[in-house]
C-alpha cells in the first residue's frame, strides 16, 4: 500500500514528483524515493523520513531530469528501511538499467526471487518489489513495453507499477492488477500515479488504466494495451480541478483544520438537496431501491462506525433490518446471499481493499445493488458501485478520519429517510422535521466547537493516562468506539469503546481511579440507565469524564466532570457528540507531542489487504 507518481515531459519532473509524493503520502509515508534520468544514469535520492528531507537530498544531490518516477511507502514486505525503500533498480544500483515503484503485494515472490538468483540478480532489500525490476531486466530486448507486458504474466497477488528504463528516456510504462493506476495528461508531458490528487496542477485529463492493461506513455501519446494484448482506447475524462485545495492555513494540524471544516463539510453535503428523494442516490436508484427487504453494510475504521450508527437509523426510522460487517471478515465469509439486500459500502476514499473485495464478494454472489457513500467521486468504490452518494467533505488529509466521518453520518441519515419514504412509513411533516434538524446542523456543530478550551483542560489531565474506557449506549455506543479509535489512533493510547450496559460483563473488573471513564451522555430515552451504569464506576472508585447534554440532569461532584453540550439534537444527537471525542483525541496528543496528522504505523488510505 503505496504511492506512486512517475513522468515523462519536456521539462525538469523533480519538483512535479515530490509535489506528487507530498499527495499521496496519505497512502503511506514510512519512507520515500525517487529516480530520475541524468545525463543517460539512473539517479536515485531515498530516504526513511518523509519527502520534505527528501527534498533536501534531491537538491544535495541536484538530482533533475525529464523522466522519472517516484514512490511513498507503507511498509508490508521488509521493515521501513532505506534499503527497502522504492524505486528498485536492476540489474545493480550503480549500472541499473531499469527502475521501477509498485503498490500492491506480489504473491508468488518468493518463487520469481528464486528463479531471479538462478540468473545472477542480486537482491538489495527484503521487498516483493525489487523482483519485478529484476523480472523486467531479465525479459529486457529493446523494449520496454514489450518486457512490462511479459513480466506482468508472470505476477501473482495486487500491483500498480511504474517502470523507466535508461536506454527509452520518452517513455513511462505502467501496468496495473487490483491497484488504482491513472494516466495524466499534461501540456509539457505525461504522468502515471495513484491517484488524481497527485498530478500536477497543469493536468487537466485523465485516463483510469483496467485491471489487465499496460500503458507505454510517451511525450505526446499514451498507448493502452488491454490482458488480451488489444489496444484499447480507455475514456479520457476531465479533473474537477480541487487537488491544489490542500493547505493547512492557521492550524497546527491538517486533523485540527478538519475538525473545524465540519459544519462547512455538513453544509456542503447537504447543499442542493431540497427534498428527500431516491435520485439523491443515483438515476436508478429508487428502481433497485424500492425492492429492498435488507440492508447490508461494509465498511473499514471509522467509516464502520458510521455505518454502525446507520443501523440504529435505518431500522428506527425506515423499518428495515441492517447488518453491518467489517469488510475484511465479510470478504471471505458464508452469507445467505438475498438479490433484495441493498449493499451500501461506506469509505472515504473509496480505495480501501477490503471494502472493495467485500463489494466483489457481494456481487458474486448475487447481491448486485450496490451504494456507495463516500468522499472521492472519482474512486474505484464509486466507479464499481451501481449507485453513489458523494458526501462533499473536500480533500481530507488527516489519517484520522473526522470531516469525512461526520458526513458519512449525513450521508446515511439521508439514506434511512429515502428508505423509509420508498416503504411508505415516514409522513411528510416527520421528514420536513428531519429536513429542518439537517439544515440546522452546521449551526448546532459550531456550538460544540466551542467547547474546545474546556477539552483543552481535560486533555492535560487525561494525556499522562495509559489507558482508557469509552461509554455509550443505543445510537451513541458506535460514537464510543469512535472516541476510542480516535485516542488509539493519534494519542496512542490504549483505549476502548463499550456499550455501557456491558460495563459489568467484563470491563468493570479494570475499573479503578487510573482508568478514566469517558462517558457519552445525551438527553435521551436510554439516559437513565447510562447513569446506573456511571454508578457503578463511581462506586469503584473510577473517575469519569462525561459529555453531557443540557438538561440531563447530570453534574460535577467529586470524580464525576461534565463538559455540556446543547439541547438534546433528537436522532442526529450522535453527529453532535462526534465532535468532543475529535477534540479530546487531538489534545491529548498535542500534549503527548505525537505526529498527530501521520500517526505511527497506520495509513490513511489502506489499498492491501
Ligand atoms: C484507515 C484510516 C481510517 C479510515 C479507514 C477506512 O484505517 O486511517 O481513518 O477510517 O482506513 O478508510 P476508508 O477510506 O475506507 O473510509
Amino acid at each position: 500500500m503505496c504511492g506512486i507518481i512517475g513522468a515523462v515531459s519536456h521539462n525538469d519532473i523533480a519538483e512535479d514528483l515530490l509535489v506528487g509524493l507530498e499527495r499521496l503520502e496519505y497512502r503511506g509515508y514510512d519512507s520515500c524515493g525517487v529516480v530520475l534520468l541524468q545525463r543517460g544514469n539512473l539517479s536515485r535520492a531515498r530516504t526513511v523520513k518523509r519527502v520534505a528531507q527528501l527534498r533536501l537530498e534531491v537538491a544535495e544531490l541536484q538530482l533533475g531530469g525529464r523522466l522519472g518516477i517516484a514512490h511513498t511507502r507503507w511498509a508490508t514486505h521488509g521493515a521501513p528501511v532505506t534499503a527497502n525503500a522504492h524505486p528498485h533498480m536492476s540489474p545493480g544500483d550503480d549500472d541499473a538499467r531499469i527502475s521501477i515503484a509498485h503498490n500492491g503485494i506480489i504473491e508468488n515472490h518468493d518463487q520469481l526471487r528464486s528463479i531471479l538468483k538462478k540468473k545472477g540478480y542480486v537482491f538489495k532489500s527484503e521487498t516483493d518489489s525489487e523482483i519485478i525490476a529484476h523480472l523486467v531486466d531479465s525479459l529486457y530486448d529493446g523494449d520496454l513495453t514489450d518486457a512490462v507486458s511479459q513480466a506482468v504474466t508472470e505476477l501473482r497477488g495486487s500491483f500498480a507499477i511504474a517502470v523507466v528504463c535508461r536506454e527509452e528516456p520518452h517513455r513511462l510504462v505502467g501496468a496495473k492488477h487490483g491497484m488504482p493506476l491513472i494516466i495524466g495528461i499534461g501540456a509539457d508531458g505525461n504522468y502515471l500515479a495513484s491517484d488524481v490528487a497527485a498530478m500536477p496542477v497543469g493536468v487537466r485529463q485523465v485516463v483510469y488504466l483496467e485491471d489487465g492493461d499496460v500503458a507505454d506513455v510517451q511525450l505526446r501519446e499514451h498507448l493502452v494495451t488491454s490482458a488480451d494484448g488489444r489496444r484499447v482506447g480507455r475514456d479520457v475524462r476531465p479533473v474537477d480541478g480541487n487537488s491544489a485545495a490542500v493547505v493547512l492555513g492557521p492550524h497546527r494540524y491538517y486533523m485540527e483544520k478538519e475538525i473545524f471544516e465540519q459544519p462547512r463539510a455538513v453544509s456542503d453535503t447537504l447543499q442542493g438537496i431540497d427534498g428527500i428523494t431516491p435520485e439523491l442516490f443515483g438515476d436508478h436508484a429508487w428502481r433497485a431501491m424500492k425492492q429492498v427487504s435488507s440492508v447490508l453494510v461494509v465498511a473499514c475504521g471509522g467509516s464502520y462506525h458510521a455505518a454502525l450508527t446507520a443501523k440504529y437509523w435505518i431500522e428506527s426510522i425506515a423499518r428495515l433490518p441492517v447488518h453491518v460487517e467489517v469488510a475484511s471478515e465479510f470478504r471471505y465469509r458464508d452469507w445467505c446471499a438475498d438479490d433484495n439486500t441493498l449493499v451500501v459500502a461506506v469509505s472515504q476514499s473509496g480505495e480501501t481493499a477490503d471494502v472493495l473485495g467485500a463489494i466483489h464478494r457481494a456481487k458474486s454472489i448475487g447481491m448486485t445493488h450496490v451504494l456507495a457513500i463516500c468522499n472521492v467521486a472519482t474512486s474505484t468504490l464509486v466507479r464499481e458501485a451501481s449507485m453513489s452518494f458523494i458526501t462533499r467533505a473536500g480533500i481530507e488529509i488527516g489519517v484520522a478520519s473526522t470531516k469525512a466521518f461526520t458526513t458519512q453520518l449525513v450521508a446515511l441519515f439521508l439514506l434511512a429517510l429515502t428508505l423509509a419514504q420508498i416503504r411508505g412509513v415516514i409522513d411528510d411533516e416527520a421528514e420536513g422535521r428531519h429536513l429542518t434538524s439537517l439544515r440546522h446542523l452546521p449551526d448546532a456543530m459550531n456550538k460544540v466547537l466551542e467547547l474546545e478550551p474546556k477539552i483543552v483542560e481535560w486533555s492535560k489531565h487525561l494525556a499522562s493516562r495509559e489507558n482508557m474506557l469509552f461509554l455509550g449506549r443505543g445510537v451513541h455506543f458506535p460514537i464510543a468506539l469512535e472516541g476510542a479509535l480516535k485516542m488509539k489512533e493519534i494519542a496512542y493510547i490504549h483505549a476502548e469503546g463499550y456499550a455501557a450496559g456491558e460495563l459489568k460483563h467484563g470491563p468493570l473488573a479494570l475499573v479503578s481511579k487510573e482508568m478514566p471513564v469517558i462517558a457519552v451522555a445525551p438527553n435521551d430515552f436510554l439516559l437513565e440507565k447510562l447513569k446506573s451504569n456511571m454508578h457503578e464506576v463511581s462506586a469503584r472508585s473510577g473517575r469519569l469524564f462525561v459529555f453531557a447534554d443540557h438538561g440531563c440532569g447530570v453534574v460535577r461532584s467529586d470524580g464525576v466532570d461534565v463538559i455540556q453540550l446543547h439541547e438534546n439534537y433528537g436522532p442526529l444527537s450522535p453527529i453532535l457528540h462526534t465532535i468532543p471525542m475529535q477534540l479530546l483525541a487531538l489534545h491529548c496528543a498535542q500534549a503527548r507531542g505525537t505526529d498527530v496528522d501521520k500517526p505511527r504505523n497506520l495509513a490513511k488510505s489502506v489499498t492491501v489487504e
